[in-house]
């Protein structure tokens, strides 16, 4: 049996160059979703699923993201000073929210060698992987149904999603059978196969890997194992299969809304439906919206 997921690792040392040039002297992580940045969303996913360790790998240029977990005096001072407590609360609360440890990852050479990067940090035990682009929207938080997925098997999870023919090469995509859970035939996957970014026609299914998973520590050797993939990276999707040769993988299709804020396209559709749900922006956005005439 595995200990509980206490740690989850956050890759956020990539380019974001399908962000540029907004992500040219700016990580794709600290684009704001109204007034979030994206990476805020994705750990406060992770506490909200008992997952209080963090570590993200951050590369050249993405200081902003150590500051932004950290204590600012300079701003808590200004805030104390004019007695503005709502804001200085919402400043506080960023830096008391977590313990994060951040690691380097020096060249950009893929998914795995950015999750292998915090293999120290994680040490043997099972943790989450949280790409920060992928935002979810649900209930009950995605990692927390993954991690339920988890402790009941005792193996690697990672989230599925049905996505069109026509997008299907920009994911890791898998071939699986449908697993008897709860009753329920519809949701969980035994994973057989997978691929990352296969051409249309090579894809074995519509059910694409998106960026949450729960890694067993056997992922290290695997990573350690593989040469590199599609684009010459060392793809995460490779080594699950890699571990597939003597552990079991299963895929979750979760309960929730998912937004490819990566995506200029998927970035403002996450920004106009995270701005209408929003109780002071809600009504006068709304009242916005409907005033042009679209
Ligand atoms: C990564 C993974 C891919 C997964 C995708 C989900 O790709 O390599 O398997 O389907 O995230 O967003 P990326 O989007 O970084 O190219």
């Amino acid at each position: 049996m595995y200990p509980k997921v206490r740690k989850a690792v956050f890759p956020a040392a990539g380019l974001g160059t399908r962000f540029l040039p907004a992500t040219k002297a700016q990580p794709k992580e600290m684009l704001p979703l109204v007034d979030k940045p994206l990476i805020q969303y994705g750990v406060e996913e992770a506490i909200q699923s008992s997952i209080q360790n963090i570590i993200i790998v951050t590369g050249r240029g993405k200081s902003s993201i150590e500051d932004h977990f950290d204590v600012n005096f300079e701003m808590e001072h200004l805030l104390e000073s004019k007695k503005k407590g709502d804001l200085l609360k919402l400043v506080r609360d960023i830096s008391d929210m977590i313990d994060v440890c951040y690691v380097r990852q020096k060249e950009a050479l893929g998914l795995g060698h950015a999750v292998l990067r915090a293999s120290e940090l994680v040490g043997r035990e099972p943790f989450a992987v949280v790409l920060s682009d992928d935002v979810i929207d649900a209930e009950i938080p995605c990692l927390r149904q993954l991690v339920d997925i988890h402790e009941f098997f005792g193996a690697s999870v990672v989230a599925l999603m049905e996505v069109p023919a026509d997008q299907i090469s920009a994911y890791g995509v898998v071939d699986a059978e449908p697993v008897d859970h709860h009753g329920a035939r519809d949701r969980l996957f035994r994973i057989r196969n997978m691929v990352e970014k296969p051409k249309p026609s090579e894809a074995p299914s519509n059910l694409a890997i998106i960026g949450r998973y729960i890694l067993v520590p056997e992922i290290f050797d695997s990573i350690n194992a593989i040469p590199p993939g599609a684009g010459g990276e060392i793809q995460l999707t490779d080594a699950l299969k890699h571990l597939l040769r003597n552990r079991p993988v299963y895929g979750y299709k979760f309960e929730g809304k998912r937004y490819d804020a990566g995506d200029k396209l998927g970035f403002l559709k996450a920004t106009v439906e995270f701005a209408l749900r929003r109780a002071d922006l809600g009504g006068p956005f709304r009242e916005y919206l409907k005033s042009l005439s679209l």
